[in-house]
């Protein structure tokens, strides 16, 4: 994998880039941070194969409920791994899909439950918590479900996967014998892709895991260097640099591989949630953060272009590509094409060839006009090289928080979100008064239409 970026930075940014290494590596000594470990948790390895192992053979679709980082990494690794369309196919036996269902929205998660086959189903309930309010309501309708529909067999189409000993859906697995994963105490949620609650569902979907983790522990070994020649510190410095001392605080990541989309979407979850906060490490008010934004190359050239191109200068780039995209289809010689030029002079090109294109016109087109683009090269879209990059990216987003002063590892704001909706419930023990702002007025100036 090849990392490269804008202008070059002042040596006296060095000092503090390493320092933001040093200060990592201190906390992975002491214990705090665990996810640069993942690729050697051999016997997590073995407890998702055993998993596996025991999913029945007339299982052929596993739906995972959870939200944020008990969603989005997995969705990335099985997005930038497995056949693309797969999940549409009809669920007959032949491939295995994987379903993501992150969000509570009624229609959704009914709509789910009305075209399964629950019987065919085995189900991924992941919440490292074992409290989030979504992931909970979509365990109990689940339960209600099962109960209808396979009786007493519950556990041979549920799969829990939370904290290792905290936690509602910890014991709940316990006092029914559920299959279980561990997600490590020194773990969160975003950094949790290469524990069990990426490995399952990538696993189930024959993704090779060893593959995968040869792949992260490859790139933790140029990462944990400190080095220049770190790609990690590279990208965090050069994205810090961006935000603090060239005043762009947006970041997109542009994914010139469909598969990598997803990876796109996680990484604006990593990216978003770990360096935006009020407060820094010594206790000052901040409020610092930089915005990440997923997009889709080609597909956004004719959406977002425009205003990447002659908009504000206020974003850095960050294209995501393979050298080895495994597959092009050749654009055949067609009788009606030979009389038109828009056609002629595509016969016999590559699509991926054209996407290739498409990137190298749309990072000159933003270079031309001083715009700072940086590109992450994959050599192909297999397991180790998606190992490596979730990895980089993992790491960068870890070095960025003492570059920008920040814990990259809490998430105050999504705890007080979490413990506000308990609240609006009623569930005891949570009664903030905040919870009654009113933003009808805001919304709207007929409050009649604010429930
Ligand atoms: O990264 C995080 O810590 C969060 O985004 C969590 O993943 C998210 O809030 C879901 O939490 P949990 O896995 O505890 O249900």
């Amino acid at each position: 994998m090849v990392a490269a970026a804008g202008p070059g930075l002042s040596a006296d940014a060095d000092a503090r880039a390493l320092a933001a290494v040093e200060h990592t590596l201190a906390r992975r000594a002491r214990g705090d941070i665990g996810f640069f470990d993942l690729p050697e948790q051999g016997d997590a390895l073995e407890d998702v194969e055993r998993v596996l192992a025991g999913i029945a053979a007339d299982i052929d679709t596993m739906v995972v409920f959870g939200i944020g980082g008990s969603s989005l990494g997995p969705r990335a690794l099985v997005s930038a791994l497995t056949p693309p369309w797969s999940w549409l196919a009809p669920a007959d036996g032949r491939r295995r899909r994987v379903l993501f269902c992150d969000n509570i929205d009624p229609v959704t998660v009914a709509g789910l439950f009305a075209t399964i086959d629950v019987r065919r189903c085995v189900f991924n309930v992941v919440t490292k918590s074992g409290a989030t309010a979504e992931t909970c309501a979509q365990l109990l309708l689940l339960l209600e479900r099962l109960g209808a529909v396979v009786g007493e067999r519950v556990a041979q189409h549920l799969i829990i996967t939370t904290d290792p000993s905290r936690g509602a859906l910890r014991a709940l697995a316990s006092a029914h014998h559920l299959p279980s994963l561990r997600v490590p105490a020194n773990v969160g949620g975003r950094f949790s892709v290469l524990s069990p609650v990426g490995l399952l569902p990538a696993g189930f979907a024959g993704v090779d895991l060893r593959a995968l983790l040869r792949g992260a522990a490859a790139m933790r070994e140029r990462v944990l260097r400190n080095h220049a020649d770190n790609p990690a510190l590279f990208f965090a410095r050069h994205m810090h640099h961006q935000h603090m001392v060239a005043g762009r605080p947006m970041l997109v990541m542009m994914a010139y591989v469909d598969g990598l989309y997803d990876t796109a979407d996680w990484f604006r979850q990593l990216w978003a949630e770990s360096l935006g906060k009020a407060l820094a490490t010594d206790g000052r008010a901040i409020h610092v953060g930089p915005t990440p934004i997923a997009a889709r190359g080609a597909t956004d050239q004719h959406s977002q272009l425009q205003l990447y191109a002659e908009g504000p200068d206020d974003k850095a780039y960050c294209m995501l590509t393979v050298d080895d995209r495994g597959a092009d289809l050749t654009m055949p010689a067609h009788p009606w094409a030979a009389a038109h030029d828009e056609l002629a002079y595509l016969q016999g090109r590559g699509l991926g060839e054209l996407l290739d294109a498409e990137l190298r016109g749309t990072m000159a087109s933003l270079r031309r006009r001083g715009r700072p683009v940086g590109i992450v090269r994959l050599a192909g879209q297999d397991a180790a090289s998606v190992g490596e990059l979730i990895m980089l990216l993992e790491a960068a987003t870890a070095f960025a928080g003492p570059l920008y002063g920040v814990d990259p590892f809490d998430q105050p704001g999504v705890e007080e979100a979490k413990r506000l909706a308990f609240a609006a419930l009623g569930r005891p023990g949570f009664s903030d008064g905040a919870v009654g702002v009113d933003v009808a007025t805001i919304l709207t100036s007929d409050p009649a239409h604010v429930r």
